[in-house]
């Protein structure tokens, strides 16, 4: 369609001239491009960038990665959350290891058979690696289509959703016949993401300054902000925690997290689940607290609000886990709260 081709082109030339230096788009390593995607699921660009200068730099290469230990990977991806994405990864990173030779397969199928990768991903790789006509659609993607094409409905209904996915392949197929360029392909996806993140944002997209503004359905009808019908997020459940900081001859005690929970091999302190309400806490709990917090952790993790309070601890009876010192208190992979008590501990006394 021709109103589709101007379209395209409008947002190659956009890109062209307003797409952020990210360091990942210095590149065409598939490699470091599906580390990237990775992180970038349910993590925000300025959080990424140092965690994936600090990837690239400790494990370059998809080999590196593959013979990586555990804890080697899980320091690296400390506090970005979400950890089965690097556990799945490393599985990945031993397929392509295994089965490719350690060169990583440009196939739209073998890519999304890897663990890990999905239709979002294998389409993200595939195009900006290998210069595939392959769509991608992620929250921003969908939002940018739904205003541009005034398409409603519910983004997670199954039929809305495959119109996204129809319109997003008509696109990039488009952008594949367009000028003379080789990464037309790769540009205009990425235009895609670029333009829903920093023009057409969720709230008050800036309109003015959009390079498809006179194409643009929500625009020129007035539905800007009732597009894309995602529903309202539920509110979030108050948690609460107790944590115990169990020190013994300059050495905490520390557990570690076992496979298949929550956190799967992270380490941390231990902690118990309580009532929020709580005021005593539960018999079983191997530790006698201090009367009242050392200090309380508050963060936000999907759809919980957690609140945990973090006391001095003395055993009372026997528990697992291991003692370290504080070299090994900075060494270890902590959950992000977890890692703010051992940063209190190590500034607290030398
Ligand atoms: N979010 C995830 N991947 C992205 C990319 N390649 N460009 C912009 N935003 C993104």
């Amino acid at each position: 369609m021709k109103g589709h081709r101007t379209t395209v082109t409008a947002l190659l030339r956009w890109f062209d001239k307003n797409a952020r230096d990210l360091p990942w788009r210095r590149t065409h390593d598939p490699y470091a491009i599906w580390i990237s995607e990775i992180m970038l699921q349910q993590t925000q660009v300025k959080t990424v960038i140092p965690y994936w200068d600090r990837w690239m730099r400790t494990l370059p290469t998809v080999e590196v990665f593959a013979k990586a230990k555990p804890q080697t990977f899980l320091k690296l991806w400390e506090g970005l959350g979400y950890y089965t994405r690097v556990h799945n990864a490393h599985k990945a990173a031993g397929v392509v290891v295994e089965k490719f030779q350690g060169r990583f397969p440009s196939g739209y199928d073998d890519v999304l058979a890897l663990p890990g990768i999905g239709r979002y991903t294998a389409g993200a790789i595939c195009s900006i690696a290998f210069g595939q006509p392959t769509p991608i659609v992620d929250g921003n993607v969908i939002r940018v289509l739904s205003r541009l094409f005034g398409i409603p409905g519910n983004p997670k209904d199954k039929t809305v959703n495959a119109q996204f996915w129809q319109l997003a392949q008509e696109l990039v197929l488009i952008s594949s016949k367009v000028g003379e360029r080789n990464n037309a392909v790769s540009h205009f996806n990425q235009s895609l993401m670029e333009l829903g993140a920093l023009v057409c944002t969720p709230r008050k997209p800036n309109c003015e300054s959009c390079p498809v503004q006179k194409a643009c359905v929500a625009f020129n009808t007035n539905r800007v902000e009732q597009l894309p019908e995602i529903e309202k997020r539920q509110a979030a459940t108050e948690r609460k925690f107790v944590a115990f900081v169990v020190e013994k001859n300059n050495r905490w005690l520390v557990q570690q997290r076992p496979a298949g929970v929550v956190n799967a091999h992270l380490w941390e302190f231990p902690n118990v689940e309580v009532p929020v309400t709580y005021k005593t806490l539960p018999d079983e709990v191997p530790f006698t607290a201090g009367s009242k917090p050392l200090f309380t952790i508050r963060h936000t993790i999907t759809r919980y609000r957690i609140q945990m309070d973090v006391f001095s601890g003395t055993m009372k009876a026997d528990a697992s886990g291991k003692w370290v010192s504080k070299r090994e208190l900075a060494k270890l992979a902590f959950s992000s709260a977890h890692r703010q008590i051992a940063n209190r501990i190590n500034q607290i006394s030398a």
